[in-house]
């Protein structure tokens, strides 16, 4: 196949990511990216169009030759997209619908785990009909609770609750409602305490590559504090994540993984996502995500050295076998900049000034859009996305911080910690 029509799905700083590293790849004809945002026409040709419409997406196809798709978020994995172009010549980069269920049910995620012996937390799933056996579970557990609706709720499903009598409280008030259909059965388990890292994986259903390793920051305040976030950070690589660490991960959780999808007879050919956890040096799995993370491809994408097309294009086809992985030796941060109260309320439309004064950084946009004139203006809480690479963690985020300084605009914030967890068990390992 030669160069190509290629269509990538979402609107967020991950999106941006991707789009500036296919905007590279020798395979790449014409990027569109639906809807895209205020950046992500820097890379291509931003479209009106739903990740959710699959009939407006098979016109747009069809009507511009795009060979293949790229599914940012996991909404319209989890509906099927994979599906959908089935019997199509189209490359669909995800699992099929079947294969998204690892995000959209933690209960099939945590059943999965058990059936092929992939390390995870102990756990049980309970629905209304069986809440009084959700409490005494609860009983048996040590503090804190770990309290999971099964189905999305946009990252805000887990609660953790430091005591028994709150738990059975949010455990009750989940099955009765609390985040819709999804928290109709409710996954509690087994609280882990350990350092969280994000592992990516590209595969074929077969092969597989792994991707840069990441650590995520999600909280709104300095030092973990305050509420979750869409991701106000990330870095890479993430220096406990060692060879013998992800020899680990390899043997215990990618590949029992990626061999029970198949033994099942569920098509998976895209991101895996695995939400890990080291437990004094053995990896468990918190979660698996079925798409790439935000903000860790903000990072991730500058270290990878191949062309991603390729790679995707490996994974779609079933030959990824024959597509090296390259990646760069250096270290690269993304530092996340939002609107002021966020992740409650903020506001939207502000002018964003400064951005092109940055030399050092790669900007990703992620709630922005185009203004009068040739403005970019705030659209959401999380605003732009500043990578940097760096020869280690320190100086890559004085160069995103540096960059910081240059772009303003009213209710500017950001965290100013990213990393220093890990750069004091740098130190601590001296
Ligand atoms: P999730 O939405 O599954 O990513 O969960 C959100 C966050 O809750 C994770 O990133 C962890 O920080 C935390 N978490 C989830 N499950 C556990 C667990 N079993 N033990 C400790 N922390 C957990
Ligand atoms: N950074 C976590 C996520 O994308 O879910």
């Amino acid at each position: 196949m030669s160069a190509y029509n290629i269509l990538l799905l979402g609107s967020g700083g991950r999106e941006s990511a991707l789009a500036w590293k296919i905007n590279q790849s020798q395979s790449l004809r014409k990027l569109f990216i639906a809807p895209g945002n205020g950046g992500t026409s820097h890379y291509g040709t931003n479209v009106d169009l739903s990740p959710l419409d699959f009939p407006a997406i098979e016109k747009f196809v069809k009507d511009n030759d795009v060979k293949m798709i790229v599914v940012g978020n996991e909404d319209p994995l989890v509906n099927g997209i994979y599906d959908y172009f089935e019997n199509s010549d189209l490359l669909v980069v995800g699992p099929s619908k079947a294969g998204a269920a690892l995000e959209g049910s933690k209960d099939f995620a945590k059943r999965f785990m058990e059936r092929h012996g992939i390390p995870t937390a102990r756990y049980r799933s309970f629905s209304a009909d069986n809440i009084e056996e959700g409490y005494k579970f609860l009983e048996t557990l040590n503090p804190p609770y770990v309290l999971k609706a099964d189905g999305l709720a946009a990252g805000k499903g887990v609660l953790i609750l430091p005591g028994l009598e709150e738990a059975k409280k949010s455990l009750n008030e989940m099955l009765s409602g609390m985040f819709g259909a999804s928290s109709a059965t409710v996954v509690i388990e087994e609280f882990l305490s350990g350092i969280e890292c994000s592992v990516f994986v590209l595969t074929d259903g077969k092969d597989y590559r792994v991707l840069p390793v990441a650590k995520d920051y999600k909280r709104i305040g300095e030092g973990d504090t305050g509420p979750n976030t869409g991701g106000m950070g990330a870095v890479s690589p993430v220096p406990f994540a060692d060879e013998t660490f992800m020899e680990k991960v390899r043997t215990r959780i990618i590949e029992p993984t990626i061999k029970g999808l198949a033994e099942e007879g569920i098509t998976y050919r895209g991101f895996i996502f695995l939400g890990l956890i080291n437990v004094g040096g053995e990896p468990m799995v918190i979660e698996y995500n079925v798409r790439m993370g935000d903000p860790e491809t903000e990072a991730v994408m500058l270290r990878i050295e191949s062309d991603l097309v390729e790679l995707m294009e490996g994974a779609a086809k079933g030959n990824l076998g024959d597509k090296p992985m390259i990646i760069d030796p250096r270290t690269a941060v993304t530092v996340m900049i939002v609107s002021g109260g966020y992740p409650g309320d903020y506001r939207k439309g502000m002018i964003i000034e400064g951005l092109d004064d940055v030399r050092d950084s790669i900007v990703f946009h992620a709630g922005t859009k185009h203004g009068v004139g040739d403005r970019i203006i705030t659209s959401g809480g999380r605003v732009l996305s500043v990578s940097s690479y760096g020869k280690d963690i320190e100086s890559a985020l004085a160069r995103s911080y540096d960059s910081i300084k240059l772009i303003n605009f009213d209710g500017k914030y950001f965290r100013r910690d990213i990393g220093s967890d890990l750069m004091a068990l740098l130190d601590s390992n001296k």
